[in-house]
């Protein structure tokens, strides 16, 4: 239907005539001039009809949001009319036919990206909310990361191979979205949470390089940076170590920083899990935050303070100090709304101190605490801190986890409201990962149970607390793009990490009977990662969310406010699938 796009039209289209379709931006009425705004997916172009025009009515009649084709002629604007905040505002379109092709309501939202509309309403009618330009743009842009990512991994001599979504439970410690069958009466299928054990077993069947490009499926507490259902970039390799592998996904982040935004990302450094909790208070720290947190455990061991003492003399718990320069500046007020945040991570509170004039020692602080600590010891700290006049002190006194967890966010915090970035990209590889957590439910993988430890069976399992991994997250401005891990290749390594995890013989063989078999015909060591797209793809637009990359999102409720779904189901189909629903518990109450 049409020779060009909106959006490409320039001065050198000036005399050509040309046919557009796309959908009115905006009209306008300029005294008996009528514009339209012509917008289609490459941009926007003005068309005109003055009143000698034989489409005049025609263009009279036209609203916001109907469908149009244009035929007209690219003409110069003049010098006064030149818009330079329009990509095409050199030009106009003097408009000769027009056709509508469709007509529009007034749609329930303005297109105008300035105008604020409440996300419930964007995703009801997401259809009219990705015609918008930061939408249109998100996506385009997607488009071309995966189309890079699929240049690159296929130079590297990697192969596409497709794994299924009607599977079994693949353990990645979400819960599992779950499909009844038709033909296995009480049988389900689950969505893969991701393709780990088919990529795993791709290895053993010698593909030696596997990418997909893959939909993973996850039932969790979903926050700005979860969606239930996700795409992964998803990786395997065999014969490699994870320098090697590491190093295949570095290049592959850094070739998409160049090349789509023009970006050098450096070499990426590596710190261990450890360090970035000691210095962090977190696994993925945002090192674009000048901000560390800083052990005073040794300091405050024989204070009166129960608060602090205590948990200096716990080897569970540690005591933390995070020094911000210029900190002194905050409020009252806004010191309690940190206390307050903190709280979320199960602080009981938030002690500082205020460095007024440093060179009067105690007289020169401000503090609610510095008569619980003493003087001494009060001065002994900030010398640790090389406090300066005009800092603020923050402390953490409680279990390793609830003062990581409290400071470590109060850090990113922090870091945001006073915007203390210090550059606008960080990027490093965290490694040497513990094998194992402590959850309330026992002990669980820390990445997940196929990934290989550092150290024998026998050192395994005499220290499983204390085993690191061989696992690696790549981090991206406190945000965790993806993690992966040399993976165990032995049957027996399995079996051990397997009855660490507290899985029976039977469980064993049950759910994971055909790796373990996998494991003995052959299979080559290998390892590999997976990154969150939809997250790399937030960072790179600089989007607040991941819904704002994602075509047709779920809500924070993992519902589509658009189809209505998830939806009820009709008797008859339930029946087929051998479901009978329970009644609801207020029925069954009475
Ligand atoms: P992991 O569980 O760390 O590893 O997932 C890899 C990456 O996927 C992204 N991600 C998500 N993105 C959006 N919404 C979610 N709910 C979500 N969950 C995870 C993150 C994460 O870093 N099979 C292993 C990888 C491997 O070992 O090769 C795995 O899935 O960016
Ligand atoms: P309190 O004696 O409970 O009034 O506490 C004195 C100060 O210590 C207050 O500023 C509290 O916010 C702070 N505080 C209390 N418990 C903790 C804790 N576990 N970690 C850090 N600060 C705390």
């Amino acid at each position: 239907m049409r020779t060009d796009y909106c959006g490409a039209l320039n001065a050198s289209f000036i005399d050509r005539e040309v046919t557009l379709c796309g959908w009115v931006d905006r009209r306008r009425d300029h005294g008996g001039v009528i514009f339209l705004d012509l917008r289609d997916r490459d941009g926007i172009v003005q068309v005109v009809f003055d009143p000698d025009s034989a489409n005049f009515a025609l263009a009279d009649k036209v609203r916001s949001e109907y469908v149009l084709k244009v035929k007209g002629r690219v003409r110069a604007r003049s010098e006064a009319t030149v818009n330079p905040k329009m990509a095409t505002g050199e030009v106009e379109v003097y408009g000769l036919e027009l056709e509508i092709l469709n007509t529009a309501e007034t749609p329930p939202f303005q297109l105008d990206s300035h105008v604020a509309v409440g996300e419930d309403v964007r995703l009801k009618y997401r259809y009219i909310d990705l015609r918008r330009q930061e939408m249109q743009h998100n996506l385009r842009f997607r488009s071309k990361v995966t189309t890079a990512i699929r240049n690159y991994l296929d130079g590297q001599g990697f192969l596409d191979i497709e794994t299924p979504i009607l599977t079994r439970a693949t353990p990645e410690g979400a819960r599992d979205y779950l499909v009844p069958s038709r033909t296995h009466d009480g049988k389900f299928f689950a969505l893969p949470q991701s393709p780990q054990l088919f990529k795993q077993l791709l290895m053993v069947s010698g593909f030696d390089r596997y990418y997909q490009v893959a939909k993973c499926f996850r039932d969790e507490d979903l926050r700005a940076d979860r969606q239930p259902e996700f795409t992964q970039i998803d990786i395997e390799t065999s014969f490699m170590n994870e320098a090697q592998i590491m190093g295949i996904a570095e290049g592959m982040v850094k070739d998409l920083f160049k090349h789509l935004m023009d970006v050098d990302l450096g070499e990426f450094p590596h710190m261990t899990w450890q360090e970035a909790q000691d210095r962090y208070g977190s696994d993925k720290p945002d090192l674009r935050i000048p901000l560390e947190l800083v052990e005073i455990k040794d300091l405050l061991k024989d204070i009166e303070f129960k608060v602090f003492a205590g948990p200096a003399n716990d080897p569970k718990c540690r005591v933390t100090a995070l020094k911000v320069p210029g900190g002194a500046e905050i409020s009252r007020k806004q010191i309690d709304d940190y206390t307050k945040f903190v709280g979320i991570y199960g602080a009981k509170g938030l002690a500082w101190i205020k460095v007024n004039e440093i060179e009067k020692g105690v007289e020169g602080l401000q503090s609610p605490i510095i008569k619980f600590l003493g003087d001494d010891v009060t001065m002994k700290v900030m010398e640790r801190l090389d406090a300066k006049n005009g800092d603020i002190v923050f402390f953490g006194a409680d279990t390793i986890k609830v003062v990581s967890e409290a400071l470590g966010a109060l850090r990113c915090k922090l870091g945001a409201d006073l915007n203390l970035y210090t550059r606008k990209w960080a990027p490093l590889w965290v490694v040497d990962f513990p094998m194992f957590e402590e959850t309330d439910e026992g002990v669980a993988a820390l990445h997940h149970p196929f990934t290989a430890p550092s150290c024998s069976p026998e050192e395994l399992e005499a220290n499983p607390a204390t085993a690191l991994s061989r696992a690696y997250d790549m981090v991206l401005n406190g945000t965790e793009l993806g993690g992966g891990s040399v993976r165990i290749h032995n049957q027996s390594m399995q079996q051990t990490v397997f009855k660490i995890l507290g899985i029976s013989a039977e469980e064993q063989r049950e759910k994971f009977g055909f790796l373990l078999d996998a494991l003995k015909f052959g299979a080559p060591p290998h390892g590999g990662l997976a990154f969150g797209l939809d997250r790399l793809i937030m960072l790179m637009t600089d989007s607040s969310s991941i819904r704002d990359v994602i075509a047709f999102p779920k809500t924070q409720t993992a519902a589509c406010v658009m189809t209505d779904a998830p939806g009820a189901v009709d008797n008859k189909q339930l029946r087929e699938l051998h479901i009978r629903l329970r009644e609801k518990e207020t029925k069954e109450a009475k």
